[in-house]
């Protein structure tokens, strides 16, 4: 039996993933997975938007939110089996995919790996490439600082680089909501979260491979996964289309969600 609401526990592989299940039982399905070092909270608006007609799950990556934590070596590999798993556990044979930055490296490790089993692809605010030796050099002194100064300096560092200047104004609520999912996540899990980003294989040179219809979703100010990335993705998909989201930086999704929301609808309604 199918159950819904906010913070529902389900056992996959060797962990407890903790997820939010909205809409009508027989409503194409849509998934939603968050970026680092964030949780399925990220998506509170987009579920509200979407459940009047589609069934919607946002959950928590391992090691982020209420999700466990479980085996101690975090890949990108290790986070697809357990999309896999969380999907066999609901049994949702086919489903829509939407990932944001990190959720988006999920996504599309996942669709190169397991096409059957997804019918579109929504991208926001990502990329396909690998860490360059200075990102992983990056990554590594990140895991450093963390040890020597604690989870609010990462906070402190991430966050001016999350948002858009303007949001800083606007998304006042906002960023003290990314700031608490920042600080709440584990030392552990960041720094196996951190390995995992700095191994992560490139996804680039199968995108033409991809046969769903695709939305890239970017913040005009994203300086983490810029425009040109997503650009670059878009050229390479047979059915791609792109919008650039305005007044947001990396977290487009809740930095402009009208304009997000509205792509979105847009996208999903064409598949109809
Ligand atoms: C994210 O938002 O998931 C991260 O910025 C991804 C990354 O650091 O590559």
């Amino acid at each position: 039996m199918r159950l819904t609401g906010n913070n529902l526990k389900i056992i996959v592989n060797d962990i407890h993933v903790s997820y939010n299940d909205e809409g009508p039982e027989k409503a194409p399905v849509i998934i939603l997975i968050h970026g680092f070092p964030l949780n399925k909270s990220m998506w509170d608006n987009q579920l509200k938007s979407l459940k009047d007609n589609y069934r919607v799950i946002a959950y928590d990556i391992r090691g982020h939110g209420n999700t466990g934590i479980g085996a101690i070596d975090f890949t990108i590999d290790l986070f697809v089996k357990d999309l896999l798993g969380f999907m066999d556990a609901l049994m949702i044979d086919k489903t829509i995919i939407c990932g944001l930055s990190m959720g988006g490296y999920i996504a599309l490790n996942a669709i190169e790996n397991y096409s059957t089993r997804f019918t579109a692809l929504i991208l926001s605010d990502t990329n396909c490439t690998a860490d360059s030796p200075e990102a992983i050099e990056k990554r590594m002194n990140t895991i450093e600082s963390i040890k020597e100064n604690g989870v609010d300096k990462l906070a402190d560092d991430l966050i001016p680089n999350l948002f858009a200047p303007e949001s800083f104004k606007t998304n006042s609520e906002e960023i003290v909501a990314v700031k608490e999912m920042i600080v709440t996540t584990s030392k552990q899990s960041l720094y196996n979260s951190l390995h995992a980003l700095a191994n992560r294989k490139e996804t680039c040179s199968k995108l033409a491979e991809i046969k769903v219809p695709v939305l890239i979703l970017v913040g005009e100010e994203d300086n983490i996964t810029p425009v040109e990335a997503s650009k670059a993705m878009h050229e390479k998909i047979d059915i791609a289309l792109l919008s650039i989201i305005s007044e947001a930086g990396h977290l487009s999704n809740l930095e402009n969600p009208e304009e997000f929301n509205s792509q979105l609808h847009k996208f999903l309604n064409a598949l109809k």
